[in-house]
């Protein structure tokens, strides 16, 4: 086994790719012109691509490549009660402190020990208050009385609404065990540390998918699933000496959790998570049973009628974690000329192109002869399957940059031999290699690549 990294060594820093992710339209600052709004931010053009990429690209490897399981979108909004079912209002918790001298407020566990056993802010030297429990959940009221009654959690997982759909959905989808559930949705959690820009926010996406077993089979099917998700990164193209695994300790494990793995990733600030997969046990259902009072055992027809509440294996990855993992992942700069300037270099994301925001640019060599028409004519063609880009500005070199800095990992060039013979020049975005391809063949060339595509080591 090679020998596990213990430092990130690439070109990415987080600055870096704040800056990237801003200048390319990927992400940005919520609210930025009244100072921008801490724990949030927004998609632009290329990131909302880039998300609805990944996300359909978890989807179909969750749903239309498993017979046995199915999608749900369930509300954000949910009865209150599930919150206390499922331990969120008592144990949805992490410990707080503040700096009495600068006002810094900390997690209790991300601090040094020798500050937390001091009592010493580890910025100023100030005095510490006493560690106390901080629920992540946002409340909020519905209807017209901020009182009690009207009390109702923004959901701090997507997963809830799963288990509180799971009978309705055996029954319309006729379900058999095994079986799962997928869903991709908004989550909220009142973080108080949220630095390293889009990592961890208070408004995030999630990817979760539960799957139903019987009782007795779980071990076996924790450690499918651990093999699952693993299999999944790398057919991303992922840098897999960037991922491991790591597995929670006594003090770590969530209140519902047997088990329960991390995939963790190498980012620029070091070794995160990024996706967990958990043994659930029967936790979740037993506790809606006894809080619902609704019977959610399973009645397993093909066996005498046996009735069991499943147990649950969850595979929970944050989208926009993944968003911003895929962008460090990809983040590459190049020395490709030795003239002594700044266009020595070139910076690219190297995204698999199922996943990139543009799949093909079209760039004419000139604005004028028709090439600028022609070049929109074969554009069209290809809007059919791909996203496309169209640019004529500027010379043909600053365009092919501003591209990779994208991560599009095909453009298409259309000059005078166009008109003639009807070949465009494709370009790769990872080698810069450049072939002539017949306008006709074009779609299926590019179908092919993006079939084939193997990330360069
Ligand atoms: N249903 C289980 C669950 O929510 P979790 O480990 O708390 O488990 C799962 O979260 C994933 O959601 C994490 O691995 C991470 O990718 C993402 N996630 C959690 N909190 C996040 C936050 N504040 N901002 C961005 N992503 C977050």
């Amino acid at each position: 086994m090679a020998e596990e990294l213990t430092e990130y060594a690439g070109p990415a820093t987080m600055e870096k790719i704040t800056s990237l992710a801003k200048r390319r339209g990927f992400v940005f600052q919520s609210s930025e012109i009244y100072g921008g709004q801490n724990g949030a931010w927004d998609y632009g053009p290329m990131g909302i691509e880039l998300k609805n990429r990944i996300a359909a690209n978890w989807w179909k490897t969750m749903t239309q490549l498993h017979d046995e399981i199915v999608g749900l979108d369930a509300a954000i909004l949910m009865h209150p009660r599930t919150w206390e079912a499922s331990g969120h209002v008592e144990n949805f918790t992490d410990p707080l402190v503040d700096c009495k001298k600068c006002k810094t407020r900390f997690r209790a566990d991300m601090i040094p020990d020798e500050n937390l056993a001091n009592k010493t802010c580890p910025e100023c030297g100030g005095e510490l208050t006493d560690t106390r429990k901080f629920n992540l959940m946002f409340r909020t009221h519905i209807g017209p009385t901020e009182d009690n009654a009207g009390l109702i959690y923004l959901r701090p997982e997507t997963a809830q609404g799963i288990y509180v759909n799971y009978k309705n959905i055996i029954q319309s989808n006729r379900m058999k065990i095994p079986f799962g559930i997928a869903q991709i949705g908004k989550a909220f959690r009142n973080e108080i540390v949220t630095k390293n820009f889009i990592f961890r926010t208070c408004e995030f996406e999630q990817m979760e998918m539960q799957y139903f077993v019987k009782p007795g089979t779980d071990v076996e099917w924790f450690n499918e699933w651990k093999k699952r998700r693993w299999a999944y990164y790398e057919k991303l193209g992922v840098k897999m000496d960037h991922l491991r695994w790591h597995q929670h300790g006594p003090d770590e494990l969530a209140h519902y959790a047997k088990d329960a793995y991390d995939i963790q990733y190498l980012f620029p600030m070091g070794w995160r998570e990024l996706e967990g997969i958990h043994n659930r046990t029967n936790y979740d259902l037993t506790r809606h049973t006894e809080f619902s009072g609704k019977d959610l055992q399973y009645i397993d027809q093909d066996n005498n009628n046996d009735r069991y509440i499943p147990f649950i294996i969850e595979t929970s990855a944050g989208l926009t974690r993944t968003l911003l993992m895929l962008i460090c992942d990809a983040y590459d700069e190049e020395k490709v000329a030795d003239k002594g300037d700044a266009d020595d270099w070139r910076t690219v994301l190297r995204f698999h192109p199922v996943i990139a925001p543009v799949t093909v640019a079209m760039l004419p060599l000139m604005k004028k002869d028709g090439l600028a028409e022609l070049a929109q004519d074969i554009r069209n063609e290809l809007k059919e399957d791909f996203a496309t880009d169209y640019d004529q500005a500027g010379a043909i070199g600053r365009r092919y940059r501003r591209q990779d800095e994208a991560g599009t990992p095909f453009c298409v060039t259309v000059d005078y031999q166009t008109k003639e013979d009807g070949t465009v020049t494709l370009r790769y975005r990872d080698s810069m290699e450049q072939i002539r391809v017949p306008r006709a063949e074009l779609t299926e060339k590019i179908r092919q690549e993006i079939k084939s595509y193997k990330r360069k080591a």
